[in-house]
């Protein structure tokens, strides 16, 4: 079955691999190409799934897609936007989210969106309700229909001032994507201020938009009439990164990662070289590797941008199981990110979770019922297991622990790791990593 690898793990994983565009940016400057007037063109595209769901909804919606033969160059032309059918853009969203980031630029092209109940990851609730808040707050009329959610625009978007309870990322990208051609200024407080949101705004400008971006999580745009298209490359993918170099570091493997970048990583560095990692930054990559001996225990909390990213969490905790002593890993991001951790506790490792926000400061999520802080105690060897795939991180992670366990483990369902990281069975084929589909 092509949906299963089995992997012989135990050796170091050396070697180079390249990173592309980063999967949280593409997606949104792909639905960022509908609001210009002309084409646009998006350079340093990944080949992953999450593209290919993009480009499909985008088609349903009138834009032209094409791309260049390794499909790193993606041309989009919106000159013909047009309404889909809500069951089409369901059965092409899949467990995708992005439907809903299509709202706002719809709105402005055509008055209306039509969008399914969405999916993603279950790595926790994942509401939409800061998204339709938004958009009722630009004027937006929301119905929740059977079929989805039906959102119009009566009397045309207007500039508005916005407070977070929480700066997410998605909820950010929805009122940008919103606010640039809504009429009038518009303010959000507690904003997102991630790189990809950073490149997000980049192309926003190149489209003719007028956006500030303060010190203190305040972003400001004054609205345009029109918009035209964009030229851009995409900034790298730095979860990608991440997660090859926590391969490094688990396997005690030398990867050369070409296409990291070290201004967006800063806190995985730290973070890396805390742990007992070692890298080594030039003009083309960052190259990550276990510089022999025991990896230190550390104390680990997530947080939005500029902190530690809640998708650097699950590969490196893989890593932490081969550090000498307690760990402590305080999610703070999403509620339920530790899923993953059974299968790990299965091939030997020792990790509890906790309902507690442990070693760090409260989060929303204490005194509820999350398990979303771990005591990770090592080193254990790992041993080979039959393992699934949870989601997409996770399921990466699983990756790490089956390449790192002596012995030959199953990992199901690997097709969901395609939905973010590109063509990985060559990259772990060009690290050494013994593989076959059975
Ligand atoms: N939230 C709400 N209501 C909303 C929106 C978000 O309560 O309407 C909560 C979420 O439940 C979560 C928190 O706010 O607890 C943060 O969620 P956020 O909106 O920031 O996440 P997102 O935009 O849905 C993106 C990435 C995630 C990444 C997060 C955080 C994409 C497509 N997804 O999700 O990436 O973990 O930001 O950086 O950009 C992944 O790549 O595997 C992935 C899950």
């Amino acid at each position: 079955m092509d949906d299963v690898l089995y992997i012989n793990g135990g050796n170091p994983l050396q070697g180079e691999i390249t990173v592309r565009g980063a999967k949280n940016f593409v997606s949104k400057a792909m639905v960022a190409s509908l609001l210009g007037e002309g084409p646009s063109e998006l350079r340093n595209v990944p080949r992953i799934r999450d593209v290919a769901v993009v480009t499909g909804l985008l088609e349903l919606h009138g834009v032209m897609v094409t791309a260049d033969e390794q499909g790193g160059v993606l041309r989009l032309d919106p000159s013909n936007v047009e309404s889909a059918h809500v069951a089409d853009i369901d059965a092409h969203a899949g467990s995708s989210r992005i439907p809903i980031l299509f709202c706002g630029p719809l709105l402005h092209r055509l008055g209306e969106a039509f969008i399914p109940d969405l999916g993603g990851c279950r790595i926790g609730d994942r509401p939409i309700n800061y998204h339709l808040d938004i958009l009722r707050q630009f004027g937006a009329v929301v119905e929740k229909r059977e079929q989805g959610i039906h959102i119009r625009a009566p009397r045309g978007l207007h500039g508005t001032k916005i407070e977070l309870p929480y700066p997410s990322v998605g909820a950010t990208e929805q009122l940008l994507l919103t606010a640039v051609r809504a009429d009038g200024l518009t303010e959000l407080s507690n904003a997102a201020i991630e790189p990809e949101i950073m490149d997000l705004i980049n192309v926003l400008q190149k489209m003719g938009s007028i956006i500030s971006v303060d010190t203190d999580r305040v972003i400001r745009i004054e609205g345009v009439e029109r918009l035209g298209g964009y030229q851009h490359t995409a900034l790298s993918d730095r979860i990608e990164a991440a997660s090859w170099a926590s391969a490094a570091l688990a396997t005690r493997g030398d990867i050369y990662v070409r296409g990291a970048t070290q201004p967006e990583m800063t806190a995985f560095l730290n973070t890396f070289r805390k742990v007992g990692g070692e890298f080594v930054v030039d003009d083309d990559g960052i190259r990550f590797f276990h510089p022999g001996g025991d990896l230190r225990s550390i104390v680990l909390e997530t947080d939005v941008h500029p902190g530690f990213m809640t998708d650097w969490q699950q590969p490196l905790v893989v890593a932490l199981t081969q550090a000498k002593g307690l760990s402590i890993v305080h999610e703070t991001v999403y509620e339920n990110r530790f899923g993953f951790a059974d299968a790990l506790r299965g091939m030997g490792a020792t990790i509890q979770v906790y309902r507690e926000c442990l070693g760090g400061h409260p989060c929303r999520f204490g005194q509820r019922n999350f398990y979303h802080s771990a005591v990770v105690s090592g080193p254990t060897a790992l041993s080979a297991a039959d393992i699934e795939v949870p989601d997409l991180r996770g399921g990466f992670s699983h990756l790490i622990a089956a390449l790192a366990a002596k012995g030959t483990s199953s990992v199901r369902g690997i097709g969901l790791i395609d939905r973010g990281y590109e063509h990985f069975q060559d990259k772990l084929s060009a690290l050494g990593a013994e593989f076959s589909h059975g």
